[in-house]
């Protein structure tokens, strides 16, 4: 099988690919057949399980997407008009989603060691008008949760993790996506399950479970009417559409029963980078990934911070020229287009507007073989900054 590629040549070591999991094709196949092509059917049963038991018994909903988690967890939470802290280093889902829900959004800047919030970094950004704040595990990586749950029982405030990358990560040993009133994840091509598109909710407050099923299932009490709980469904409530149809929630299963085997490797990969790119990375005043003590990693990325803007421009040249796609994120949302029209400037988060500049993230991927990752590792010691 070719490795997909648009107008530019293939790479020897793309970013990230789709590993097929072991029964993934069968799985398909069997949903196909089964005629039952909708959400809500075996196969989102069976991953909801298998999510629940990496979750401490969680109870989690499949959502198209990791965007439609956070949508879903907006329109759980949002309802209280005022501010939400999320982080200016994430995704614009991380704060569209509560945004188009009439929030405010108040932007934290990101810790230089983890690229994610703290504790002090959300009261800074706190106003007097905050209801909530979302957090991101940044590569599967964990807060510092427990500064941050005292902060947020203390103003009475919700929280939502995002945690997009952090299934199979813990902080102190307790799973991520079990500390907030709710957590998204992401099962997008480039997580560590992935389905193409999908996520999932984890409701850990259980009171809003029921409402949760209904907002889902646009504004319907229809899970309910299907387990025979109540003999019609109607109307109770505005919700939308959030439902995974079967077809990827099979994909999603077969990747999820072999989750443990695809952690196993990128841990693998992930370590190997860290030994192999240390002494280099020293030398050339870049900054690797420190997990703190607290964390123990999802592996979802492998990330290094350059010196500058110019050095991680040049780095990704280097690596391109060598057939290796190693590609920066984020843009600091509060520097966006829309983050400015926000009213958001530079300077306003440092460490976030550094990150964006000068973080490069390496290949890492279930499927990627030994003689990939020494490529990788072979032009890396090649650069000089
Ligand atoms: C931190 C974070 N949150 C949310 C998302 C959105 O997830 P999805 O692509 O499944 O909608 C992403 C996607 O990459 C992400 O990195």
């Amino acid at each position: 099988m070719s490795i997909p590629h648009g107008r530019n040549p293939p790479a020897a070591v793309p970013f990230n690919r789709h590993w097929n999991a072991p029964g993934e094709a069968e799985a398909v196949a069997e949903a196909l057949r089964s005629g039952h092509l909708c959400g809500d059917g075996p196969f989102t049963r069976r991953c909801q399980e298998r999510l629940a038991a990496l979750l401490d018994g969680t109870p989690t909903l499949l959502t198209p997407s990791g965007t439609a988690a956070l949508e879903l967890a907006a329109l759980l939470l949002g309802e209280r008009p005022g501010s939400v802290v999320v982080p200016s280093f994430t995704f614009p889902s991380t704060a569209s989603a509560f945004a188009l829900r009439g929030l405010t959004l108040r932007f934290a800047d990101a810790e230089p060691a983890t690229a994610c919030v703290s504790a002090q970094t959300i009261a800074a950004a706190a106003a007097p008008d905050t209801v909530g704040v979302c957090l991101v595990h940044y590569a599967g990586i964990a807060c510092d949760m427990e500064p941050i749950l005292a902060l947020v029982r203390a103003r009475g405030w919700w929280l939502v993790e995002d945690a997009a990358h952090a299934l199979g990560g813990a902080y102190r040993g307790r799973p991520l996506g079990t500390f907030g009133d709710l957590a998204a994840f992401s099962f997008h091509e480039t997580k560590n399950a992935s389905c193409g598109e999908g996520g999932a909710l984890a409701v850990g407050r259980r009171a809003l479970l029921a409402r949760a099923e209904i907002l889902r299932e646009k504004g319907t009490d229809r899970s309910r009417f299907f387990r025979g709980e109540v003999d019609k469904y109607g109307w109770q409530e505005l919700g939308s559409s959030y439902l995974l149809a079967e077809v990827l929630a099979a994909v999603l299963s077969a990747q999820l029963a072999a989750f443990a085997a695809i952690q196993e490797r990128r841990r693998a990969v992930w370590l190997r980078y860290a030994q192999a790119l240390a002494g280099w990375a020293r030398e050339q005043g870049i900054a690797l990934p420190q997990p703190p003590p607290w964390a123990q990693p999802a592996w979802h990325a492998f990330w290094m911070v350059f010196p500058d803007l110019a050095a991680r421009s040049a780095f990704i040249s280097h690596m391109r020229a060598r057939g290796i796609i190693a590609p920066f994120h984020y843009q600091a949302l509060h520097v966006s287009p829309l983050g400015q029209r926000l009213g958001g400037c530079r300077g306003q988060c440092p460490v976030a507007e550094r990150l964006s500049d000068c973080l490069v993230r390496l290949p890492l991927f279930a499927g990627i073989s030994e003689t990939q990752v020494q490529l990788v590792i072979d032009a890396a010691l090649a650069f000089r900054a």
